[in-house]
């Protein structure tokens, strides 16, 4: 949808690839125009994100889209890149609603729910008003922003019990102390899993320091062949879902905001005793 609406006559757009969701944005925009990686960590098998010198930004580029948190490879950029007149579009899937943003910044900020606000199938866009209104020859309906911005996202019907939980979702994390103090609960909570990740060589973290995600967080055990034991540890102590994604290997914890410390902390618990066990 961000190049059927956001294209706008214009011949190409800006993508960064720091990874998987930047590598399948940036397929689905070449169905629509020309597309310039202003950069890629590919070099580095996306274990970090290029800084923005290094980007080779189009001035008539129709938009610059970029992955703050790179759900697999677990790559966050806490900079808000700076596009001048271009409109910045981020995929925020994974880490919206972690700490809080600037959203004047944006053209268009989208999310799938199923991370950090409810149950899969609800789709949280916020786009500039005066992006609205010019998509490609050919869009259907349902496709153009303009139709949900018209409608107040009913045109169609919309997922209703999604967006209850939702609704119950940002009380909460109101309730809570809003998005500042989600941050910093989602600080303390990375920062147990990193620094035992940076005190031990059994276990290590693939990611580059300054872009450690705090909702994903890779890591690698020394052995591999050890994996599968402390696979089935974790399970018998309730932490599930450690298994990284088929396309990395290794481990991945998703600490997203409604993980809460004591996880995190039970986690860095069992690979202790698991390192003392093998190490
Ligand atoms: C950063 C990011 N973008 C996009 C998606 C795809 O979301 P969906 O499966 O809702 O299309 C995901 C993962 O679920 C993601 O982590």
């Amino acid at each position: 949808m961000v190049p059927m609406n956001l294209l706008r006559g214009k011949a190409s757009a800006d993508y960064l690839n720091t990874g998987e969701w930047s590598k399948k944005a940036i397929k689905e925009a070449k169905k629509f125009g020309a597309v310039n990686v202003v950069a890629t960590s590919e070099d580095k098998n996306f274990s970090y994100a290029p800084p923005q010198d290094a980007w080779k930004l189009d001035p008539n580029a129709a938009y610059v889209h970029y992955t703050p948190n790179e759900t697999i490879g677990g790559v966050e950029i806490f900079w808000t890149p700076e596009t001048g007149d271009v409109p910045l579009v981020a995929d925020m899937s994974s880490n919206i609603l972690s700490r809080p943003i600037d959203v004047s910044k944006f053209g268009v900020i989208y999310a799938g729910a199923q991370k950090n606000i409810g149950p899969a199938g609800v789709t949280v866009v916020i786009v500039r008003d005066d992006l609205i209104g010019q998509v490609v020859p050919g869009t259907p309906t349902m496709m153009d922003y303009k139709t949900h911005g018209d409608n107040e996202s009913m045109y169609n019907t919309p997922p209703t019990y999604g967006i209850y939980i939702a609704g119950l979702v940002f009380k909460l994390l109101k309730a809570k102390g809003g998005l500042a103090a989600m941050e910093q609960t989602n600080i303390t909570k990375a920062n147990l899993l990193y620094d035992y990740l940076d005190a031990t060589s059994f276990f290590n973290s693939p990611v580059a320091r300054e872009n450690r995600s705090r909702m994903n967080i890779p890591f690698t055990l020394k052995d591999a062949a050890l994996d599968e034991e402390f696979l089935k540890g974790c399970k018998a102590r309730g932490l599930v879902q450690l298994k990284g994604h088929r396309s990395v290997g290794g481990m991945r914890a998703s600490i997203y905001n409604a993980m809460p410390v004591e996880g995190v902390r039970q986690l860095v618990e069992y690979m202790k005793e698991f390192e003392a066990k093998h190490g």
